[in-house]
């Protein structure tokens, strides 16, 4: 199916971008994978590739401090963007790649989705509003992932998957539909898969 054949060609780091004028040129489809530093942004890039040391997965949060680019078959790139809400760095530092972050999101002409990653175990928090709200100025559609299910109790998720929705219904970017995943685990993986072999 679609899913099978945009991602079996593979994927291939192309390039960490620092600044604007540092994108690559805007002819792929693009999706990109934002979230707060530590959500597994990277570890599901790997999982979503098949490869485990494509992205650099870390426990120290702060480990991505770039736009990296990875193409995946000749169609599309795949965008593991710098965690936010990771203070533990010179504030200067955090300052530039925020504003990298929020240039990127607002800016970015083929960006078709940008995957809002929640830790299942936290929820939404005052960072990620600010990032749903910057995409709903920029009309980027958003979709919430929720990450590392593999870590809570059934009906913790449930409790955390109507938090999520709750939040969800104030952002007129949001896509509905909210794709639970483990990276650890295989969860959710194909799905999203699929999500991006098919977007509108
Ligand atoms: P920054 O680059 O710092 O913003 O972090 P990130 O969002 O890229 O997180 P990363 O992928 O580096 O993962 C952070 C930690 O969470 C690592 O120790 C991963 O192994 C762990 N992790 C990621 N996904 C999962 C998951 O689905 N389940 C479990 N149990 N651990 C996970
Ligand atoms: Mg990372």
């Amino acid at each position: 199916e679609a899913a099978h054949r945009l991602f079996s060609p593979g994927a291939d780091f192309l390039k960490g971008v620092v600044a604007m004028d540092g994108l690559p040129r805007d002819d792929r489809l693009e999706v990109c994978f934002a979230g707060r530093s530590n959500v597994g942004k990277s570890t599901l890039i790997n999982a979503l590739t098949g490869r485990k040391g494509l992205a650099r997965a870390s426990n120290t949060p702060g480990r991505t401090q770039e736009i990296n680019f990875f193409t995946l078959g000749s169609s599309h790139y795949l965008v593991d963007l710098p965690g936010y809400g990771y203070a533990n760095a010179p504030l200067p530092v955090v300052e530039r790649w925020q504003a990298l972050l929020r240039a990127y999101l607002a800016g970015r002409a083929n960006l078709r989705r940008a995957f809002v990653l929640i830790d299942s175990r936290h929820g939404v928090k005052p960072p990620d509003e600010e990032i749903m709200t910057l995409l709903d100025r920029s009309a980027v559609t958003f979709q919430a992932v929720l990450t590392k299910a593999d870590k809570v109790k059934e009906q913790d998720r449930e409790k955390m998957l109507a938090q999520v929705r709750e939040r969800l219904s104030k952002h007129p970017a949001a896509f509905p539909e909210i794709v639970l995943t483990s990276s650890e685990k295989g969860q959710g993986i194909d799905t999203l898969r699929a999500i991006i072999a098919t977007l509108p």
